[in-house]
């Protein structure tokens, strides 16, 4: 009887031993695999990242001028290129001012001077919306919010963009 109980034992040790290195193995493995698969979406986006858009602080004056420029995006496993344009100018301060050129109202997309009418305002030709030189909206014209501006900085000379946000988040 003692003989039996000790066989039960050994089977038990080897089934405990299989069992465990067995487990460890395919930890081994597993783990390295869920770390590939989930690393893109613990990695910090670039999307927040300001971008040099090739524009020199000189070249910039009270004019508004349209600037476009492309940003490598990434969505978890997706990279593409996104465009991306702002309205540029310095106001009356000489501090420079970038403006979404997406409209408040539907989203199309405002010009300067867009309007013989109003040549000193942004013009949005789908349902006539306007905009003060500084992105404001013209009361009684469809958009009922400002512009977005983009966030900013002067690097070396060099106007650098990153995303536009509603007033008063930029
Ligand atoms: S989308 Fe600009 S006014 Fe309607």
């Amino acid at each position: 009887m003692s003989e039996k109980k000790q066989q039960v034992s050994r089977r038990q040790f080897l089934n405990y031993t299989l069992t465990g290195v067995g487990g460890f193995m395919a930890a081994g493995m597993l783990v390295p695999m869920l770390g590939m698969a989930v690393d893109p979406i613990l990695k910090k986006s670039s999307s927040g990242d300001l971008a040099n858009i090739n524009l020199a602080v000189d070249d910039i004056t009270n004019e508004p001028q349209r600037v476009d420029w492309k940003v490598d995006q990434v969505d978890a496993w997706y990279e593409s290129q996104v465009s991306k344009s702002a309205w540029v100018y310095k106001n009356d301060n000489g501090d420079i001012v970038a403006l979404s050129p997406i409209c408040k109202h539907l989203g199309c997309v405002v010009s300067w001077e867009g309007s013989e009418q109003y040549p000193d305002q942004f013009y949005c030709p789908c349902h006539a919306g306007r905009y003060t030189k500084d992105g404001v909206n013209v009361p009684n014209t469809p958009p009922l919010a400002p512009l977005d501006v983009y966030e900013s900085k002067v690097e070396n000379g060099m106007l650098y963009l990153g995303n536009a946000h509603p007033r008063g988040e930029a």
